[in-house]
């Protein structure tokens, strides 16, 4: 029996919001040590060090995936932790849409980005602009947001295409979805999701739209385009 054990470790746009300006906290020390004990077991330890200034010490969110994949005899094991600190505010609010805001007749602007980014790094980016992640309010807002890509040439080819991050998670609370502004998506008004979701899996715990306009979640850590929205 061959064995190989790997690390995959993704530190998904850890960020905090600090009177007022948000930036990407780049004083992270990440480290993982792995050895095999004298009876045969793999030990492996794991350490996050962080700095933060009084203000930003939000939660922490620590994922830990354990898997295993099987070729013949040899066998692969797959780490992956996954941490997130969701911010603590909302960036401060403008007075105009930012210039290539999309205006949707009666439903407010947006911005559809294509730089594909993780869940936290998107709603970073909304919030540089002074924006939010989409926040779904009625099944009218669903289908305008979704207007907004039917023209997009396609990045992918594949599922990726048809889905966007949009400001949702219950990265609080297992399987209690809430917008980035922390109302349940029922008080929200719009809670219609695609079949089979929400799946009720641990690590899913970021929201994101299709283009027939049905909610599902996703691992934060996957690379997505992203809604941005802006309300006067
Ligand atoms: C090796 O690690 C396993 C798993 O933690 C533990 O059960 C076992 O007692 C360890 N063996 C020794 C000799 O420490
Ligand atoms: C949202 O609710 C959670 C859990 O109740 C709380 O920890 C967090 O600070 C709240 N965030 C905001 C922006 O109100």
């Amino acid at each position: 029996m061959c064995w190989c054990l790997c690390f995959f470790i993704l530190i998904t746009g850890v960020y905090t919001t600090f009177q007022g300006h948000s930036h990407i906290s780049n004083n992270l020390k990440f480290s993982i040590v792995s050895r095999r004990n004298s009876t045969g077991h793999w030990i492996a330890q794991v350490e996050l060090k962080h700095g933060a200034e009084s203000k930003e010490a939000g939660p922490w969110e620590v994922d830990v995936d354990q898997t295993t994949t099987k070729y013949g005899d040899f066998e692969t094991i797959v780490i992956a932790a996954e941490i997130a600190a969701p911010p603590r505010g909302i960036a401060t609010k403008l007075l105009e849409p930012p210039q290539d805001y999309k205006h949707l007749p009666s439903q407010g602007f947006y911005k559809f980005h294509r730089d594909q980014s993780t869940w936290l790094v998107a709603r970073l980016k909304c919030e540089e602009e002074g924006t939010h992640l989409a926040i779904i309010n009625s099944p009218r807002e669903a289908l305008a947001v979704t207007s907004l890509w039917v023209r997009e040439p396609k990045l992918f080819n594949d599922w990726r295409d048809d889905w966007a991050f949009i400001g949702f998670h219950d990265l609080y609370d297992e399987g209690q979805y809430v917008t980035v502004f922390n109302q349940s998506l029922q008080d929200a008004g719009y809670a219609t999701w695609f079949k089979g979701e929400p799946d009720g899996e641990m690590s899913q715990n970021c929201g994101l739209i299709n283009i027939n306009s049905q909610l599902g979640t996703i691992f934060c850590s996957q690379k997505l385009p992203f809604i941005c929205e802006y309300n006067d």
